[in-house]
Protein backbone atom coordinates (compact mmCIF):
# COMPACT_ATOMS: atom_id res chain seq x y z
CA UNK A 1 0.00 0.00 0.00
CA UNK A 2 1.50 3.69 -0.94
CA UNK A 3 2.50 5.82 2.08
CA UNK A 4 1.32 9.27 3.04
CA UNK A 5 3.52 11.61 1.77
CA UNK A 6 4.90 15.22 3.35
CA UNK A 7 3.68 18.01 0.67
CA UNK A 8 4.11 21.33 1.32
CA UNK A 9 0.56 22.82 0.61
CA UNK A 10 -0.43 25.68 -1.46
CA UNK A 11 -3.97 25.16 -0.16
CA UNK A 12 -5.23 24.27 3.50
CA UNK A 13 -4.85 20.19 3.50
CA UNK A 14 -7.89 19.94 6.68
CA UNK A 15 -10.38 21.68 5.53
CA UNK A 16 -11.97 20.45 9.38
CA UNK A 17 -9.38 22.06 11.17
CA UNK A 18 -10.84 25.92 12.84
CA UNK A 19 -6.91 27.28 12.16
CA UNK A 20 -6.33 30.53 11.35
CA UNK A 21 -4.34 28.63 8.38
CA UNK A 22 -7.70 27.04 6.92
CA UNK A 23 -8.92 29.51 4.86
CA UNK A 24 -12.31 30.30 2.33
CA UNK A 25 -11.33 29.13 -1.13
CA UNK A 26 -11.76 32.87 -1.99
CA UNK A 27 -9.17 34.38 -0.37
CA UNK A 28 -5.14 33.86 -0.24
CA UNK A 29 -3.72 33.06 2.97
CA UNK A 30 -2.24 35.25 5.54
CA UNK A 31 1.98 35.49 4.49
CA UNK A 32 1.97 33.66 8.21
CA UNK A 33 0.07 30.91 6.78
CA UNK A 34 1.77 30.60 3.61
CA UNK A 35 5.03 29.76 5.16
CA UNK A 36 5.31 25.95 3.21
CA UNK A 37 4.63 23.57 6.43
CA UNK A 38 5.34 19.65 5.96
CA UNK A 39 2.02 18.04 6.12
CA UNK A 40 0.78 14.91 5.95
CA UNK A 41 -0.76 14.18 2.69
CA UNK A 42 -3.29 11.28 2.61
CA UNK A 43 -1.40 8.33 0.18
CA UNK A 44 -3.14 7.92 -2.92
CA UNK A 45 -4.95 4.68 -2.42
CA UNK A 46 -3.63 1.60 -4.93
CA UNK A 47 -7.13 0.89 -7.20
CA UNK A 48 -6.95 4.54 -7.98
CA UNK A 49 -3.59 4.88 -9.21
CA UNK A 50 -4.40 1.06 -10.96
CA UNK A 51 -7.51 1.75 -12.57
CA UNK A 52 -8.51 5.85 -12.87
CA UNK A 53 -4.64 7.39 -13.25
CA UNK A 54 -6.19 8.21 -16.92
CA UNK A 55 -9.19 10.45 -15.23
CA UNK A 56 -8.41 11.85 -12.30
CA UNK A 57 -4.60 11.87 -11.64
CA UNK A 58 -3.42 12.81 -15.43
CA UNK A 59 -3.68 16.55 -15.61
CA UNK A 60 -4.43 16.78 -19.33
CA UNK A 61 -7.16 14.44 -19.40
CA UNK A 62 -8.97 15.95 -16.23
CA UNK A 63 -8.81 19.80 -18.01
CA UNK A 64 -10.90 17.32 -20.91
CA UNK A 65 -13.23 15.52 -18.81
CA UNK A 66 -13.98 18.50 -16.04
CA UNK A 67 -16.78 19.74 -17.83
CA UNK A 68 -20.70 19.60 -17.52
CA UNK A 69 -21.12 18.47 -21.39
CA UNK A 70 -18.36 15.28 -20.89
CA UNK A 71 -20.06 14.83 -17.71
CA UNK A 72 -23.37 14.74 -19.01
CA UNK A 73 -22.39 12.98 -21.69
CA UNK A 74 -21.41 10.22 -19.46
CA UNK A 75 -24.19 10.12 -17.26
CA UNK A 76 -26.42 9.89 -20.89
CA UNK A 77 -27.96 13.45 -20.19
CA UNK A 78 -28.76 12.49 -16.23
CA UNK A 79 -26.31 14.74 -14.97
CA UNK A 80 -28.21 17.88 -14.19
CA UNK A 81 -31.36 15.71 -12.66
CA UNK A 82 -29.52 13.68 -10.38
CA UNK A 83 -27.85 16.58 -9.12
CA UNK A 84 -31.08 18.21 -8.24
CA UNK A 85 -32.11 15.18 -6.87
CA UNK A 86 -29.31 14.89 -4.01
CA UNK A 87 -29.49 18.49 -3.58
CA UNK A 88 -32.63 18.61 -2.97
CA UNK A 89 -32.13 17.24 0.53
CA UNK A 90 -29.90 19.88 1.60
CA UNK A 91 -31.06 23.57 2.83
CA UNK A 92 -29.46 26.86 3.12
CA UNK A 93 -27.61 27.49 6.07
CA UNK A 94 -26.37 23.83 6.37
CA UNK A 95 -23.14 22.74 6.52
CA UNK A 96 -22.35 19.88 3.95
CA UNK A 97 -19.56 17.59 3.20
CA UNK A 98 -18.86 16.53 -0.29
CA UNK A 99 -16.37 13.24 0.35
CA UNK A 100 -14.75 13.51 -3.05
CA UNK A 101 -14.46 15.94 -5.99
CA UNK A 102 -16.35 15.83 -9.20
CA UNK A 103 -16.39 17.09 -12.63
CA UNK A 104 -18.28 19.86 -14.32
CA UNK A 105 -20.31 22.75 -12.35
CA UNK A 106 -21.43 20.20 -9.65
CA UNK A 107 -19.37 21.67 -6.59
CA UNK A 108 -20.55 25.39 -7.38
CA UNK A 109 -24.22 24.57 -7.58
CA UNK A 110 -24.30 22.74 -4.11
CA UNK A 111 -22.71 25.51 -2.18
CA UNK A 112 -25.20 27.95 -4.21
CA UNK A 113 -28.16 25.70 -2.76
CA UNK A 114 -26.43 26.03 0.68
CA UNK A 115 -26.55 29.65 0.40
CA UNK A 116 -24.16 32.46 1.94
CA UNK A 117 -25.22 31.60 5.20
CA UNK A 118 -24.02 28.21 4.38
CA UNK A 119 -20.71 25.72 4.29
CA UNK A 120 -19.59 23.63 2.13
CA UNK A 121 -16.38 21.15 2.51
CA UNK A 122 -15.13 19.47 -0.37
CA UNK A 123 -12.09 16.85 0.03
CA UNK A 124 -10.49 14.63 -2.21
CA UNK A 125 -7.91 12.47 -2.54
CA UNK A 126 -5.86 13.24 -4.92
CA UNK A 127 -3.78 16.99 -5.40
CA UNK A 128 -4.60 17.96 -8.53
CA UNK A 129 -8.22 17.43 -7.88
CA UNK A 130 -8.01 19.46 -4.83
CA UNK A 131 -6.23 22.31 -6.98
CA UNK A 132 -9.17 22.23 -9.87
CA UNK A 133 -11.73 22.40 -7.01
CA UNK A 134 -10.48 25.41 -5.21
CA UNK A 135 -9.92 27.62 -8.37
CA UNK A 136 -13.93 26.78 -9.06
CA UNK A 137 -14.79 27.26 -5.50
CA UNK A 138 -13.19 30.75 -5.42
CA UNK A 139 -16.77 33.05 -5.53
CA UNK A 140 -18.01 30.75 -2.80
CA UNK A 141 -15.98 32.66 0.73
CA UNK A 142 -17.73 30.03 2.95
CA UNK A 143 -16.54 27.18 0.60
CA UNK A 144 -13.27 24.87 2.59
CA UNK A 145 -11.60 22.41 0.11
CA UNK A 146 -8.85 20.18 1.53
CA UNK A 147 -7.07 16.68 1.24
CA UNK A 148 -8.57 13.84 2.68
CA UNK A 149 -9.51 10.15 2.17
CA UNK A 150 -13.07 9.35 2.26
CA UNK A 151 -12.40 6.32 4.23
CA UNK A 152 -10.69 7.78 6.76
CA UNK A 153 -12.42 8.87 10.41
CA UNK A 154 -13.31 12.53 10.62
CA UNK A 155 -12.77 14.50 13.44
CA UNK A 156 -16.89 16.65 13.53
CA UNK A 157 -20.11 15.95 12.23
CA UNK A 158 -22.00 17.72 9.33
CA UNK A 159 -25.52 18.48 8.88
CA UNK A 160 -25.07 16.52 5.48
CA UNK A 161 -23.11 14.43 3.24
CA UNK A 162 -23.70 14.09 -0.46
CA UNK A 163 -21.42 11.46 -2.02
CA UNK A 164 -22.17 11.41 -5.51
CA UNK A 165 -20.52 8.62 -7.83
CA UNK A 166 -17.63 7.58 -5.44
CA UNK A 167 -18.46 4.30 -3.84
CA UNK A 168 -18.79 2.93 -7.65
CA UNK A 169 -15.14 3.84 -8.19
CA UNK A 170 -13.96 1.80 -5.11
CA UNK A 171 -13.16 -1.69 -3.97
CA UNK A 172 -15.85 -3.47 -1.63
CA UNK A 173 -13.20 -3.06 1.90
CA UNK A 174 -13.37 0.67 0.56
CA UNK A 175 -16.89 0.78 0.38
CA UNK A 176 -17.43 -0.68 3.62
CA UNK A 177 -14.95 2.21 4.78
CA UNK A 178 -16.58 4.71 3.10
CA UNK A 179 -20.26 4.18 4.16
CA UNK A 180 -18.98 3.69 7.80
CA UNK A 181 -17.18 7.18 7.74
CA UNK A 182 -19.76 9.35 6.27
CA UNK A 183 -22.29 8.05 8.49
CA UNK A 184 -20.11 8.64 11.33
CA UNK A 185 -19.68 12.38 10.06
CA UNK A 186 -23.57 12.79 10.34
CA UNK A 187 -25.23 14.92 12.79
CA UNK A 188 -28.60 13.36 14.80
CA UNK A 189 -31.35 14.50 12.42
CA UNK A 190 -28.66 15.02 9.18
CA UNK A 191 -28.41 13.53 6.32
CA UNK A 192 -25.74 11.18 4.01
CA UNK A 193 -26.82 11.25 0.72
CA UNK A 194 -25.47 8.70 -1.80
CA UNK A 195 -26.14 9.04 -5.66
CA UNK A 196 -24.94 6.28 -8.10
CA UNK A 197 -25.51 3.82 -10.20
CA UNK A 198 -27.76 0.78 -9.45
CA UNK A 199 -28.67 -2.01 -11.32
CA UNK A 200 -30.39 -1.17 -14.25
CA UNK A 201 -33.71 -3.09 -15.34
CA UNK A 202 -33.03 -5.96 -17.27
CA UNK A 203 -34.95 -5.04 -20.45
CA UNK A 204 -32.82 -1.35 -20.39
CA UNK A 205 -31.69 -1.00 -24.01
CA UNK A 206 -28.06 0.41 -22.27
CA UNK A 207 -28.01 -2.68 -20.09
CA UNK A 208 -25.47 -4.46 -22.03
CA UNK A 209 -23.59 -1.38 -22.89
CA UNK A 210 -23.24 -0.42 -19.10
CA UNK A 211 -21.96 -3.94 -18.32
CA UNK A 212 -19.04 -4.25 -21.12
CA UNK A 213 -18.60 -0.28 -19.81
CA UNK A 214 -18.14 -1.30 -16.07
CA UNK A 215 -16.37 -4.70 -17.21
CA UNK A 216 -13.69 -2.82 -18.63
CA UNK A 217 -12.97 0.15 -17.30
CA UNK A 218 -15.29 0.46 -13.96
CA UNK A 219 -14.58 -2.78 -12.03
CA UNK A 220 -16.19 -1.66 -8.79
CA UNK A 221 -19.34 -0.53 -10.02
CA UNK A 222 -21.11 -3.88 -11.02
CA UNK A 223 -21.17 -4.70 -7.37
CA UNK A 224 -23.77 -2.28 -6.70
CA UNK A 225 -25.89 -3.55 -9.12
CA UNK A 226 -25.90 -6.87 -6.53
CA UNK A 227 -25.49 -5.28 -3.31
CA UNK A 228 -27.82 -2.42 -1.41
CA UNK A 229 -25.51 0.51 -0.30
CA UNK A 230 -27.27 0.16 3.31
CA UNK A 231 -25.60 -3.23 3.34
CA UNK A 232 -22.20 -1.45 3.48
CA UNK A 233 -22.89 0.01 6.55
CA UNK A 234 -21.82 -2.07 10.16
CA UNK A 235 -25.26 -3.13 10.81
CA UNK A 236 -25.59 -1.36 14.19
CA UNK A 237 -24.58 1.82 12.75
CA UNK A 238 -27.15 1.52 9.57
CA UNK A 239 -29.76 0.75 12.68
CA UNK A 240 -28.89 4.33 13.75
CA UNK A 241 -30.54 5.69 10.55
CA UNK A 242 -33.59 5.74 8.27
CA UNK A 243 -33.17 4.34 4.74
CA UNK A 244 -34.85 5.56 1.81
CA UNK A 245 -33.82 4.76 -1.69
CA UNK A 246 -34.99 6.09 -5.29
CA UNK A 247 -34.02 4.99 -8.71
CA UNK A 248 -34.06 7.22 -11.82
CA UNK A 249 -33.79 6.58 -15.50
CA UNK A 250 -34.84 2.55 -15.28
CA UNK A 251 -32.55 1.94 -12.47
CA UNK A 252 -29.81 2.59 -13.59
CA UNK A 253 -29.23 5.25 -10.95
CA UNK A 254 -30.32 5.74 -7.57
CA UNK A 255 -30.40 8.05 -4.87
CA UNK A 256 -29.55 7.23 -0.87
CA UNK A 257 -30.84 9.09 2.05
CA UNK A 258 -29.62 8.11 5.43
CA UNK A 259 -31.55 10.16 7.63
CA UNK A 260 -29.76 10.20 11.40
CA UNK A 261 -32.10 9.23 14.59
CA UNK A 262 -32.24 11.76 16.84
CA UNK A 263 -31.73 10.63 20.66
CA UNK A 264 -35.20 9.66 21.67
CA UNK A 265 -36.91 9.49 18.21
C1 LIG B 1 -16.48 11.37 -7.09
S1 LIG B 1 -15.62 10.34 -8.08
C2 LIG B 1 -16.44 10.36 -9.65
C3 LIG B 1 -17.41 11.43 -9.98
C4 LIG B 1 -17.89 11.54 -11.39
N1 LIG B 1 -17.50 10.42 -12.22
C5 LIG B 1 -17.40 12.83 -11.97
O1 LIG B 1 -18.08 13.35 -12.76
O2 LIG B 1 -16.38 13.37 -11.58
C6 LIG B 1 -14.12 11.03 -8.60
C7 LIG B 1 -13.22 11.58 -7.53
O3 LIG B 1 -13.11 10.71 -6.44
C8 LIG B 1 -11.79 10.84 -5.92
N2 LIG B 1 -11.55 9.70 -5.04
C9 LIG B 1 -11.42 8.40 -5.34
N3 LIG B 1 -11.22 7.66 -4.23
C10 LIG B 1 -11.24 8.53 -3.19
C11 LIG B 1 -11.11 8.38 -1.78
N4 LIG B 1 -10.92 7.18 -1.22
N5 LIG B 1 -11.19 9.49 -1.02
C12 LIG B 1 -11.40 10.71 -1.57
N6 LIG B 1 -11.53 10.91 -2.89
C13 LIG B 1 -11.46 9.83 -3.69
C14 LIG B 1 -10.92 10.94 -7.16
O4 LIG B 1 -9.66 11.50 -6.88
C15 LIG B 1 -11.80 11.81 -8.05
O5 LIG B 1 -11.49 13.17 -7.93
Amino acid sequence: MNKPHAVAPEFPLDPLAEDPAVLPASRPAPVEAQRPTPVLAPAIPEYLSRVYTWAYLTPAYSRFLDTSLVVSAILWGNMNRLMRAGFSEFEPGQTVLQPACVYGTFSQKLAEVLGPEGTLHVTDVATNQIESCRKKLAGHPTARVGLADAAEPRDRQYDGVCCFFLLHEVPEDYKHRIVKSLLDATRPGGKTVFVDYHGPHWAHPLRPIMILVWRLLEPFALALSEHEIASYAPPALAKQFTWRKSTFFGGLYQKVVATRLSPGS
